[in-house]
């Protein structure tokens, strides 16, 4: 990769310690993920040894090693959402996507996680896509909600 792109970030922080999980952020927020040579840069720019930045990026669940789908996918399995047809709900994009929860699909359109709870549970079952809360989300709706998602030559 080219690292030159990380310059923008690393002009925002101090370069200091303290600074490495706001950088981490930054990079997972242009990249969609933490590319190896960033972290490396990172480890020069900040003085922060390789193991402890992979430590931290495994560490925290908001920080992926693989590239991240365009859009994110949160799908609620708390207790509410669970009762209200969450795993049915997970089903069908499951089976939509071709992708299970963790995953991303080949074209990096979607990536799927379940969360615990996304503190709608009068609305459940929930998903978010990306800053969108989706609730009471009928099964039959979810090829729908996911189109308008898609790339364009997607769309059949
Ligand atoms: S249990 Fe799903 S939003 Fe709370």
């Amino acid at each position: 990769m080219d690292t030159k792109g990380l310059e923008p970030i690393f002009s925002r922080y101090e370069g200091e310690v303290s600074d490495l999980i706001p950088v981490l952020q930054d990079i997972q927020d242009e990249y969609r993920y933490l590319p190896k040579d960033a972290l490396v840069v990172v480890s020069e720019r900040l003085n922060v040894p390789l193991t402890q930045i992979f430590s931290v990026a495994t560490f925290y669940k908001m920080f992926s090693l693989v590239p991240k789908g365009k859009h994110q996918i949160k799908l609620c399995l708390g207790t509410t959402c669970h009762l209200q047809g969450g795993p049915r709900l997970l089903d069908s994009v499951t089976n939509r996507l071709g992708v299970e929860p963790g995953g991303t699909t080949r074209d990096l359109q979607f990536s799927l996680d379940t969360v615990a709870c996304l503190g709608s549970c009068a609305q459940a079952p929930v998903m978010m896509i990306d800053d969108n809360y989706y609730g009471r989300v009928p099964v039959a709706s979810v090829p729908k909600i996911l189109k308008i998602y898609k790339k364009p030559k997607d769309e059949k």
